[in-house]
């Protein structure tokens, strides 16, 4: 039988919270990244972040100086209640947000939590559930405690394991009964194209990083991820337990052997890897050899792969924006993707941010998830991010997000005909957040306007984006064909 889908929305507490030191929270590897006009080595600048720019910025926050939009978010902290009944409004079924580790944990490795923190998310907790909506709950989403990087190196040091769980565990056993689904982390494989935000990894001051200790952070990510499983199935058992990765749909360039192999490859280690081990189970056996082939070392004990084996998640997830080509070096003119670059596809139109507009690669990747692990699949991040304009009379007119959502809705329908078991679509950003790639406001997402510029300038006003009516009675008419 075909399941009705839950439709939703989510935020992430470091790009939406702001209020980054109230109530004792301690600053994390998001509050630090400052803003950069994108004519800059912006991306470099502001995703991978060096000690020197960790210490510039930890001055700049102490004197009250530069812009650092991470630690004003979309200041949902101050408006916690106002957007969830904007939320309850939409008629979404479930909201995907993420918890701040830093606000529970100021520093990550204290005994207790902050009382304050645990306050906060109270509130969180009830005001979601009393407003009707599903809960999904994003353990970390990419912010760590900044103490981390600087005390322990962050997940390269296998101590952040049992640090984690700790804080997973003092969620479960507060919220557990009102989490439904969650994800120990966020997009999984960002540790590899993006360590900073993903696992916490200063960028050498010269160089590249060293390739070992991306992998041996991920690989303790893995682990946490079982460990908080388990920890999930003896205190809330009824929560769902999910694994997520940044999907992106790849094609060979051309039809070339050559470049057939390289997107086989290339898929197997970007995206597939963390699916293996924590849908699967499994140690997947191409790692090994691109380790050897690239001098990488990884300490994986016999313990870690029997927890793999022991606790994968109950179901697969992933965020999906566009469409990637990739194929032999230098073979074809560049553009930007969520997370990685890619060759640009001559059958598809692009956003203002270069990212490629390709709904029918979310029926492909809905099949490809379900295919290879056979597990309910849900669509944990889709969206457009566009500049958006404000008019007078304030109202804003987003036709654009309006046929992106549309063309991508009518594919997961198709997905689920072609007989995927897909439990749901969560709009990303569904309040304009500040975006984790660029630091800017200027790329939204939400059905709801946040009043805010890349400066941090604005009432912080919300105001519903023609989007917004749009999204809600296509819900509303699909809960009143298919059931609730
Ligand atoms: C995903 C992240 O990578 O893509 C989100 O999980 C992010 O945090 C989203 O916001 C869109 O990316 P961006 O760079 O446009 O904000």
């Amino acid at each position: 039988m075909t399941r009705t889908l839950m439709w939703g929305g989510a935020t992430a507490s470091s790009q939406y919270e702001g209020a980054a030191t109230v109530g004792g929270k301690g600053l994390d590897t998001q509050d630090v990244r400052p803003w950069k006009p994108r004519t800059s080595n912006a991306t470099c600048e502001t995703r991978l972040l060096t000690a020197s720019a960790v210490a510039k910025a930890k001055a700049d926050l102490a004197a009250r100086e530069g812009n650092y939009p991470f630690t004003r978010g979309t200041q949902g902290h101050d408006h916690l209640e106002e957007d969830i009944a904007l939320l309850q409004e939409l008629g979404i079924d479930i909201y995907r947000f993420s918890l701040s580790w830093a606000r529970l944990f100021p520093q990550g490795d204290e005994a207790e939590p902050s009382p304050e923190g645990l306050a906060y998310y109270d509130r969180v907790f009830e005001a979601v559930r009393a407003a009707g909506m599903k809960t999904f709950v994003t353990l970390t989403h990419y912010a760590i405690p900044l103490h981390l990087v600087e005390a322990y190196g962050s997940w390269t040091n296998r101590a952040l394991i049992d640090l984690y769980e700790r804080f997973a565990r003092t969620v479960f056993e507060r919220w557990g009964s009102m989490i439904d689904y969650y994800l120990p982390f966020n997009e999984i494989n960002a540790g590899y194209f993006s360590p900073w935000n993903g696992v916490g990894l200063l960028r050498p001051e010269d160089g590249p990083y060293d390739q070992s200790a991306v992998f041996q952070s991920l690989h303790h990510q893995f682990v946490a991820s079982a460990k908080v499983i388990r920890a999930q199935r003896e205190i809330c058992p009824d929560a769902r337990s999910g694994c997520m990765v940044a999907a992106f749909c790849y094609y060979p360039h051309t039809c070339s052997p050559e470049d057939n192999w390289i997107k086989l490859h290339d898929e197997q280690v970007n995206m597939w890897y963390p699916v293996d081990v924590l849908a699967c189970g499994i140690q997947p056996y191409y790692m090994d050899a691109f380790y050897r082939d690239h001098g990488i070392t990884v300490d994986i004990t016999d313990e870690d792969l029997e927890l793999f084996a022991r606790y994968s998640c109950d179901f697969v997830s992933f965020s999906y924006y566009s469409s990637s080509v990739l194929g032999a070096a230098d073979n074809g003119e560049q553009t930007a993707g969520n997370l990685v670059c890619s060759i640009k596809n001559p059958y598809l139109e692009a956003s203002e941010w270069g990212w490629q507009i390709d709904p029918v690669g979310l029926r492909t990747q809905l099949n490809a998830f379900y295919d290879r692990t056979h597990k309910p699949v849900f669509v944990s991040e889709c969206g457009f991010g566009a500049r958006d304009r404000l008019e007078d009379d304030g109202s804003i007119h987003d036709p654009y997000r309006v046929e992106y959502l549309e063309r991508h809705f009518e594919q997961l329908l198709l997905a689920q005909q072609d007989g995927v078991d897909v439990l749901g679509f969560i709009l990303w950003g569904v309040i304009d957040i500040v975006s984790a790639g660029s630091c800017e406001m200027a790329k939204r997402y939400g059905v709801v306007y946040v009043d805010a510029d890349d400066r941090g300038e604005g009432t912080y006003e919300r105001r519903k984006k023609d989007s917004f009516d749009w999204y809600r009675s296509y819900i509303e008419s699909y809960h009143a064909t298919h059931g609730a």
